[in-house]
């Protein structure tokens, strides 16, 4: 095996994706495009990645970090002009070189390494990956000879009727001989409709110079797909949707409807565990084994122990003990730590709190800046009122309290262990261990009031 370096172009604005956001960044399930293009790359074990940066050159910096080197093009001058930027880092070196565009997200590792391995082998000094489209709209088309051999690549805007017709088309995708490439990167122009100066014309030029040229072609157009605006975004996503859903189905994971479902890239699910559908995992979400997420709950980065149970939920930065129960329509907000056997019934909200283990609150509470011990029970309509409109306070519930429906903590206060608060009391102070605190009016009893108030209006 050679020496193996890859070159990233993701430079373009992309201005067919009518966005603020930099082409390479739009996500597809979760992850940028160009990540999922340099992970690809990284994969396939390569030594050196390079990445062509223009539009948005700091935040996808910023995003791939250390992974990658880079090379700024300050003018988009073409797929070719791209490439030569690397020329400085990359000229001298001998081994082959993989171009791939930050765009076509979908591409695996497995691929690039047959790729890759397939050129090596034919001694070619350039090899493009190819694919058979339905509809090769928009792609540049593979050109061959009668006897079938590469002999250029027409862009669509350059392309006669006749070579609009052919289906074979460029992934965008290609290795070279690195020394090879930059020679002949030297005579690419910007001839053509666009005046733009094309990789692929360095195909045509090393033909010329009598270079074996070759090409790999993949059966289906599904690793292939290039994303130049939103219609193949969603295509994309789908694509990447049923890849990821079924790796984790091969993994040993139920999904009850998987089209409807949607797991990103970087999420870990356990075995035994079940999927309703509707459900969203999201960013660095890592789910036990025999868990249940139920119908329409999302996850975002948070962590859930084997054995939970997740009823239409949304839960984010939140870590959920094992055999905890969740929902209906709960909310775990950022910082929510719950311990074993918890129980959070139906519409309770949690944030910045640690709950200790068999711990309840099953009806209609807010539970905010709050440590909760472990067996307390939390009555329904409870309010942790943790916000006096300047500044958050906290409450500390000791273990195995009783708090009574309907009750305020007015933070900061503290309850002691095996506390317990009548119903419907607005706590102010301390209730210190073993004690009952009440805090509510008496009720008084008018005999006969209503006998008296309703004969008096008869008079
Ligand atoms: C390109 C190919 C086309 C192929 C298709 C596959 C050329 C001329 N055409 O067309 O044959 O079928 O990909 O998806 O190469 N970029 C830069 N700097 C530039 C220009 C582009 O970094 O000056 C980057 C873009 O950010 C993008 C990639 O190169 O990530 C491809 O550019 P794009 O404009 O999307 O090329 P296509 O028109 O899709
Ligand atoms: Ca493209």
């Amino acid at each position: 095996m050679k020496n193996r370096y890859v070159v990233v172009l993701a430079a373009g604005q992309g201005t067919r994706m009518k966005s603020k956001l930099y082409k390479v960044m739009h996500p597809v399930l979760g992850r940028p495009m160009v990540g999922h293009v340099v992970k690809a790359a990284l994969d396939a074990d390569v030594s050196e990645v390079i990445t062509i940066t223009g539009f948005g050159a700091d935040t996808v910096k910023d995003y791939l970090g250390d992974r990658s080197q880079y090379v700024d093009q300050e003018e988009q001058l073409g797929t070719a002009h791209a490439v030569d930027q690397a020329r400085d880092l990359l000229e001298d070196k001998e081994g082959t070189t993989l171009v791939l565009s930050g765009d076509t997200p979908l591409l695996q590792a497995e691929t690039l390494k047959r790729l890759m391995d397939f050129h090596e082998e034919e001694g070619a000094k350039a090899t493009i990956l190819t694919a058979l489209a339905d509809d090769p709209h928009g792609y540049g088309r593979v050109i061959r000879t009668e006897e079938g051999l590469v002999s250029k690549i027409v862009e669509e805007k350059d392309a006669t009727e006749a070579e609009r017709k052919v289906q074979e088309i460029n992934t965008g995708t290609y290795c070279f001989d690195n020394q090879e490439l930059f020679k002949a990167l030297k005579n690419v122009d910007n001839n053509n409709a666009q005046g733009e100066y094309y990789l692929p014309d360095v195909l045509e030029i090393l033909k010329d110079n009598n270079e074996k040229v070759g090409a790999y072609q993949l059966q289906n157009m599904d690793e292939t797909l290039g994303v130049n605006n939103r219609v193949a975004l969603s295509e994309a996503t789908n694509l990447m949707q049923k890849r990821i859903n079924e790796q984790h189905m091969m993994n040993g994971v139920t999904f009850i409807d998987p089209a409807n479902t949607y797991i990103e890239a970087d999420v870990q699910i356990g075995q035994d565990t079940v999927i309703e559908p509707g459900a969203y995992l999201k960013g660095d979400t890592v789910i036990g084994e025999d868990v249940v997420i139920g119908l329409n709950t999302v996850i975002e980065d948070s962590k859930i122990a084997d054995g939970v149970e997740i009823t239409q939920s949304v839960i984010d930065q939140a870590i959920v003990g094992k055999g905890s129960d969740i929902g209906p329509h709960s909310h775990l907000r950022k910082d929510s730590h719950l311990g074993e056997n918890v129980h959070i019934g139906n519409y309770v909200e949690v944030k910045n709190s640690n709950i200790g283990n068999h711990t309840k609150a099953g009806h209609h509470t807010y539970i905010g800046d709050a440590t909760v011990g472990h067996d307390v029970n939390i009555g329904c309509g409870v309010v942790f009122a943790n916000y006096d409109g300047k500044s958050k306070s906290k409450t500390i519930v000791g273990d195995h309290s009783f708090i009574g429906s309907n009750s305020n903590l007015v933070a900061p206060v503290a309850l002691g262990e095996n506390s317990f608060v009548a119903a419907g009391s607005t706590i102010t102070d301390e209730v210190p261990e073993n004690a009952l605190g009440i805090a509510r009016a008496r009720q008084v009893n008018k005999e006969n009031f209503v006998l008296r108030y309703f004969n008096e209006d008869d008079e």
